[in-house]
């Protein structure tokens, strides 16, 4: 079975929950008739419940960009699976690059909220990737990946992993409008196919979408999703306007 590409839109910290109105109706009422490309929209906590109403009956999925691995409990700030779940969230991201270098966010906790997604029926985005300085340290760039994708999903079986996609984000090329070119790309999805292919068998590994992150554009999107490895996209910047999004949701037109 070909893997379908996954196009998702990560909002990170915009929109008000009316900003996010209107670009969810846009994204929705723009993306009508596209087919065989699956597409998420991740906005902020406070936009997912309008974000939901707008896309209720539509083929688009809804995703948090975070969330705590506990039900319930003295938590204060945090957001749980439950709570996502209700909101009709069917999609999280877990470990994208600034929860690491900002909030301090360890593989170790990254694996326990794969594990509570999956356990609420949450389908986890797992995001990886080197910063700068371990890219230009050497080949040793490759074991930090290798190693954020294995801990991530210490003590899953390759049963578990249906609902889990990867995605791959250099560090150096979000929000830099530096984007791996697709051959780096591809070097590093196929590296990290065979890490999950060492874990968990080759069926579970073909099977997994890798997406790409680091300065998506209408313009590099298609290059990109030509690589074999390349399932699919982690869109920042591109995704806040419908006129830059659904270029990348049609990249095959
Ligand atoms: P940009 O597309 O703005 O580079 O952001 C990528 C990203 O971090 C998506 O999660």
């Amino acid at each position: 079975m070909p893997r379908t590409p996954l196009i998702a839109g990560n909002w990170k910290m915009y929109t008000t929950p009316e900003d996010a109105r209107d670009l969810a109706r846009a994204i929705r009422d723009g993306a009508a008739g596209v087919e065989g490309v699956d597409i998420l929209v991740c906005p902020p906590f406070t936009s997912l419940a309008a974000v939901a109403e707008e896309l209720a009956g539509t083929p688009l999925a809804l995703g948090a960009q975070n969330m705590y691995y506990e039900e319930t409990g003295a938590f204060t700030g945090e957001i749980s699976p439950l709570m996502l779940a209700a909101l009709g969230v069917s999609s999280v991201l877990v470990g994208h690059s600034e929860r690491r270098q900002h909030f301090g966010e360890k593989n170790e906790t990254l694996n326990r909220k794969v594990k509570a997604a999956l356990a609420h029926g949450l389908k986890p985005i797992l995001c990886v990737g080197e910063t700068l300085a371990e890219r230009e340290a050497g080949a040793s760039w490759k074991e930090v990946v290798r190693g954020q994708v294995r801990a991530g999903l210490e003590g899953l079986d390759a049963a578990d992993l249906g609902p889990v996609a990867i995605a791959y984000e250099p560090v150096w090329a979000i929000g830099t409008g530096k984007t791996a070119t697709p051959a780096a790309a591809q070097e590093a999805h196929a590296m990290i196919r065979e890490a999950l292919a060492e874990t968990f068998g080759a069926q579970a590994a073909e099977e997994r979408r890798i997406l790409y992150g680091g300065s998506v554009k209408p313009d590099n999107v298609r290059e990109l999703m030509a690589e074999v490895d390349v399932d699919g996209a982690l869109v920042g910047g591109a995704s806040l306007k419908a006129e830059t999004f659904l270029p990348i949701i049609k990249f095959r037109a």
